[in-house]
């Protein structure tokens, strides 16, 4: 067993035993949520407080499902409806939940950093749900526990990423992950949204959809991340989509094999076709399903569970 951690800020700080420590335990909390009565008391009498300064659907539904399936209480909180619209700090929103005596802050926000930031002045568990441009470290694992379900270890799998890398904290953690798992990765697009700094990450960048696509495993789509570019990097969405949009000719391309993944939300007709989107070879919302039990698992680690207490752990 490997985990030592109470915060999950990053992929970057996790080494491979703490990523396979959570793939072990994301597999027995999805074979618990396979069962009739979906819960156990692993986190019962404690709270987790959902602190979403920045819009989310997936994230936010999938972190309070993993909360009460470990039968703990979960308080959300909204950037527009808290006092951080009155002028308050993170620091002190973050020292007034705690005070209010929550065991775990989950937080998204735009500011890369808060997390890390968060997770230096909180005496309880800091878990990062997205950060500005940053990481989306819960986003990679379930992306690439699905990635293992379909093509097994992925060393030495081929993994292409197809969007805006720039701008993208889920394109930042699954580099980090699949680098560490032994993938080769390669990130794609327009040279504008995805630089030659990339390659210190160990990953190969090209611009060329076709060569991109080839050899893929798997296919990762982003979408362009409007929010976070002051300047627009591309002349317009249906230069882009003419570009470099997922569609059927392009899926051609694909080996017959290969699935396609987006973490969501999906601009259907921009970077990838909705006929593609929905079709037997995507696997998006078997991510987003996933997302469930991995949440449970970093929750349960982060609060102190053992992988093998969780035989101990009974149907409610
Ligand atoms: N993938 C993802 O983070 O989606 P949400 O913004 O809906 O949470």
């Amino acid at each position: 067993m490997s985990w030592t951690k109470t915060h999950l800020v990053g992929i970057e700080d996790l080494t491979l035993d703490e990523l396979e420590t959570i793939f072990r335990v994301t597999t027995s909390f999805k074979g618990i949520l396979t069962r009739t009565v979906k819960k156990v008391p692993a986190l019962r009498g404690k709270t987790v407080v959902n602190l979403f300064l920045e819009p989310s659907t997936r994230t936010r539904v999938a972190f309070e499902m993993a909360a009460k399936r470990l039968s703990a209480d979960v308080v959300s909180v909204m950037g527009s409806a808290s006092s951080i619209v009155k002028g308050e700090t993170l620091r002190d929103t973050a020292l007034n939940i705690q005070a209010l005596n929550a065991d775990i802050i989950v937080i998204r926000h735009t500011a890369a950093g808060a997390p890390a930031y968060l997770s230096r002045i909180s005496s309880i568990p800091i878990i990062n749900a997205g950060d500005g441009a940053h990481e989306h470290p819960t986003q990679a694992l379930l992306d690439c526990f699905t990635m293992r379900e379909h093509l097994g270890d992925l060393k030495g799998r081929k993994v292409t990423i197809l969007g805006d890398i720039l701008f993208s904290r889920v394109a930042r953690s699954n580099l980090w992950a699949l680098t560490k798992l032994g993938a080769e990765v390669t990130v794609a697009g327009p040279s504008t949204l995805v630089p030659s700094a990339f390659k210190h990450f160990g990953v190969t960048v090209c611009h060329d959809l076709k060569t991109a696509l080839a050899d893929a495993d798997a296919v990762m789509l982003l979408r362009i991340q409007h929010e976070r570019q002051a300047v627009a990097h591309f002349p317009s969405l249906g230069e882009y989509t003419s570009m470099f949009g997922l569609n059927k000719t392009r899926a051609s391309w694909l080996k017959p094999d290969a699935i396609i993944m987006h973490p969501g939300p999906i601009n259907r007709g921009v970077e990838i076709d909705s006929d593609l989107a929905d079709s037997s070879r995507s696997v998006i919302l078997q991510q987003v399903t996933n997302g469930i039990a991995t949440r449970m698992a970093v929750l349960y680690l982060c609060s102190g569970g053992t992988p093998e207490a969780l035989g101990e752990t009974s149907d409610e």
